[in-house]
């Protein structure tokens, strides 16, 4: 089927960016659809730059696929176009006339709100200020009513579902993880959204019969930015400034220290299930111990091997996802293709 979707398995920040784009470059997409707000960030590494990105696709770096924001999309028009600018997309962006902007008063709102900043940890762009007032039906503004972007707004199911006639493929990246999904997830401990692959579907204007293959994400540890549960959390100081420094786990958006925890296979499970995930893709294998693929060797020893054992336990389980990925390295090749 064409639509593959790209969903996070734990609780945000397992990678999906760079999968993503991984897969963009490999299977050349015609189109790659992200839906979601900004308080999601993903970071590619991408011919000796770095991006760090908020709306657009990480599928930006296949250069000829098509990049779209569809009606489930929350945009502050400032970062978006300094991300237009960043990677160059301005002649193949598109974006859903009801993708809604996220204003001043939004951000400014969730910011004043101290149980949200506080209890819950939210990010503090807005988001779900302006979700809220969307459910309200009270006035905001959409894609179409915003000047700065009108040259880019398509009636995205229409232009999405033609190309499904015409044999188009896509990828869909999803935004968050299964931890913080508002219907599956840890409430209150959540985002302001699904955060699953129906979701994201409908987020887009796509029906269900169109989803191709799901990936998962997972790294082999859980992070959280954010207050909520962490089974299992690691408190040592020196093991977790590892985590911070090699494994990047500082937030990108909120720039917080992320909190780290061992592998939750009861998450991983529910993740798969969930989104009916048919593949896995694992990322950060590099953090482990006798997962030293620097001299290519593509063999896993030690605590790399009983991981990824551990994870053959999920595949045991209907619907039987396959391993596909496994990236040890921040780079956009730094990936073991197992397919
Ligand atoms: P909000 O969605 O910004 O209100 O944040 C709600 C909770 O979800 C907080 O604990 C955030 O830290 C967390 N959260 C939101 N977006 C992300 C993300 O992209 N990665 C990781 N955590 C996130
Ligand atoms: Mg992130």
């Amino acid at each position: 089927m064409p639509v593959d979707i790209v969903v996070g398995g734990q609780a945000g920040d397992e990678g999906k960016g760079k999968i993503a784009a991984y897969l963009a470059v490999k299977n050349n997409y015609d189109y790659s659809i992200r839906v979601g707000g900004p308080n999601a960030g993903h970071t590619i590494f991408f011919k000796d730059r770095i991006y760090a990105l908020k709306t657009i696709p990480g599928a930006f770096v296949s250069r000829r696929t098509k990049l779209v924001l569809g009606a489930g999309t929350y945009i502050i028009t400032d970062w978006l176009e300094k991300e237009i600018a960043l990677t160059g997309v301005e002649n193949r962006l598109i974006i859903d006339p009801h993708a809604v902007i996220i204003e001043q008063r939004h951000t400014g709102a969730e910011r004043a709100d101290a149980r949200l900043m506080g209890k819950i940890g939210s990010v503090g762009t807005g988001l779900g200020a302006a979700v809220r007032d969307r459910v309200d039906r009270k006035k905001l503004r959409f894609a179409k009513d915003e000047p700065r972007l009108k040259r880019y707004v398509k009636d995205v199911p229409e232009l999405l579902n033609k190309a499904l006639a015409k044999g188009s493929r896509m990828l869909l990246e999803g935004t968050q993880g299964m931890k913080l999904s508002m219907l599956h997830g840890e409430y209150p401990f959540v985002t302001s959204r699904d955060t699953t692959a129906s979701t994201f579907m409908g987020e887009a204007g796509l029906g269900p019969k169109y989803a191709g293959e799901v990936y998962a994400i997972f790294k082999p540890y859980v992070t959280r930015v954010g207050p909520g549960m962490v089974a299992k959390e690691v408190k040592d100081k020196k093991t977790l400034s590892r985590y911070h420094t090699q494994g990047r786990e500082v937030g990108s958006v909120s720039g917080r220290l992320r909190r780290v925890g061992e592998f939750e296979m009861d998450v991983a499970r529910r993740a798969v299930s969930i989104n009916s995930a048919t593949r896995l893709a694992v990322t950060h294998i590099d953090l482990l111990e006798g997962a030293d693929v620097s001299r290519g060797i593509k063999s896993f020893t030690g605590e790399a091997k009983k991981f990824l054992a551990t994870l053959e336990k999920v595949c045991a389980v209907y619907p039987y996802p396959k391993v596909e990925l496994i990236s040890y390295g921040p780079g956009l090749f730094d990936v073991l293709d197992l397919k």
